[in-house]
């Protein structure tokens, strides 16, 4: 699948079929979100793959309830170990750019599965500390994004984007 057709077609869907993911599937999606760019390769990339039913539904609940995550057949916990960026970058590494080394895996992970025919949706809101219990996280390392992959059961028509004139500028704001 082109890579604009991924960009453009994903959605984040919140109902799942109980269809099972192929485990070459799988490595592809996690492979996706390892070739991800970190910044200076420190790479605080971790990711925990749940597929247990009741280990799922204990995401779920640490995710204030959003129990669609326990539907789908596997969820995908992305972590940073921070102090592997915070060693080189200080402050910066760990309040920055831990962030956006795993949102820019988590953004792989999306449109990977997509490509594969899977659905997913990006869950951020969730009780850090309880998320961190449920995977058994080792210190100082956080899970910064749920993503729950299966097959859809639901299409969700694509919401309005805010118009590109609105915010792109020219040369300054
Ligand atoms: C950082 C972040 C956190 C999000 N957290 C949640 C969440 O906890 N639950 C949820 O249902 N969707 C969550 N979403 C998905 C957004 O609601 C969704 O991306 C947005 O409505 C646009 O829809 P689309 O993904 O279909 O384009 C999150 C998205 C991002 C980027």
């Amino acid at each position: 699948m082109d890579v604009f057709e991924a960009i453009k077609g994903r959605r984040s869907v919140r109902e799942f079929r109980p269809d099972p993911i192929k485990e070459g599937d799988l490595k592809k999606i996690l492979e996706a979100a390892q070739q991800a760019p970190s910044a200076g390769h420190c790479q605080p990339l971790e990711m925990v793959v749940v597929k247990d039913q009741a280990q799922k539904e204990r995401l779920a609940r640490a995710a204030l309830g959003q129990t669609f995550i326990a539907e789908a057949p596997v969820a995908i916990v992305v972590c940073a170990d921070v102090a592997r960026t915070s060693r080189r970058y200080g402050r910066r590494g760990e309040e920055l750019y831990c962030i956006q080394d795993t949102a820019a895996a988590t953004q792989n992970i999306h449109l990977a599965a997509y490509a594969l025919g899977y659905a997913t949706c990006w869950i951020g809101a969730f009780d850090e500390g309880a998320v961190a219990k449920v995977i058994k996280a080792p210190a100082g390392v956080r899970p910064l994004a749920i993503v729950p992959i299966g097959k859809p059961a639901e299409k969700p028509s694509p919401p309005q984007r805010i118009p590109l004139s609105k915010i792109v500028r020219e040369e300054r704001f």
